[in-house]
């Protein structure tokens, strides 16, 4: 398996490809990324990763300069390329290379960063495996744009090594008393059988796994709301995870070093891991039972 990157239409290894300092992502975070999953050398989701790239971009007044088609045949054929089995793809589009200067560049003066690059990464243990995971809560200092996946990381960033600092797992944000997401997570809980996640937007990326597991769980019947969570309504949840396109789902075990959400993986938990797993192997044709490492 060799590291490659896509930039700009050319195909190189990855630790040859370089980028201007006058890259606007490098100087300012104007731009946006993805981070999509492999297995068993197909990627799952692309097209909502895709879509959600779109998206992003739109909310930074930035177009795809690419057919969306396009850009997911030649990660497609990236990844065939490179000869990866399970791992990610990582995408980023930035405004591209001009004179620092805060106001935009006229469209035609400068041109868009594209790049994607795959990494190897092991697939997933087997679901409801572990003892759970670990959270802290952090204050939310974030923007209120974060349906925009955004490359302005820095937020997150301090989050996720507040919690590393701390012996735990993920972050969790809390605004006035509520909590939304983790720093490279989505969060759900289980209240009377019922799933309950914060609505995306403002406050919460839309995560792609978010929305299979939702879709999982409302064909399972599993009831669901979105509802932002008080934090002190934490010791009352039957059960808590986490989802993310790297991850898949992670079951919590400790809130601020106190036992939650039960002492093994709960059975909604389990449940809708489980159809997500069944979801990943329709899309790409990888066995629904884990390789276990
Ligand atoms: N992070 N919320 C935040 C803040 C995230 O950064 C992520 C993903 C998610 C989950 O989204 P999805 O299910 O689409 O991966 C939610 C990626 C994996 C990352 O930054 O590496």
């Amino acid at each position: 398996m060799q590291e490659l990157i896509w930039i700009n239409g050319e195909v190189m290894p990855l630790a040859d490809a370089t980028v201007s300092v006058e890259d606007r992502g490098f100087q300012f975070a104007d731009g946006v990324y993805e981070v999509a999953r492999v297995y068993n050398g197909r990627c799952f989701a692309l097209r909502p990763h895709v879509d959600r790239l779109e998206r992003s971009a739109g909310g930074i007044k930035l177009a795809l300069n690419l057919p969306k088609g396009q850009l997911a045949g030649a990660i497609e054929s990236l990844v065939e390329r490179s000869g990866l089995s399970d791992g990610i793809v990582y995408v980023q589009l930035t405004r591209g290379v001009c004179a620092r200067n805060h106001v935009f560049p006229a469209p035609d003066s400068c041109r868009p960063t594209l790049l994607f690059y795959t990494r190897k990464l092991p697939r997933p243990g087997p679901v409801g495996s572990g003892d759970g995971i670990a959270l802290v809560t952090v204050n939310d200092v974030r923007w209120r744009l974060c349906w925009i996946k955004s490359i302005a990381l820095l937020a997150n960033v301090l989050a996720k090594n507040e919690a590393a600092a701390a012996g735990a797992e993920e972050a969790v944000f809390v605004d006035d008393g509520y909590v939304s997401e983790c720093s490279t997570s989505n969060l759900f809980f289980v209240f009377g059988g019922k799933l309950v996640t914060h609505p995306v937007g403002a406050k919460v990326l839309p995560g792609i796994t978010r929305e299979y597991l939702i879709e999982c769980a409302r064909d399972l019947r599993i009831a669901v709301e979105e509802r932002p969570v008080r934090e002190d309504e934490v010791t009352r949840a039957e059960e808590i995870f986490i989802s993310s396109t790297t991850r898949e789902v992670s079951w919590v075990s400790k809130w601020n070093g106190r036992p939650v959400g039960g002492t093994r993986c709960g059975a909604v938990t389990e449940k809708v891991h489980r159809a997500l797993r069944e979801r990943i192997a329709q899309e790409t044709g990888v066995n629904a039972a884990p390789v276990v490492a």
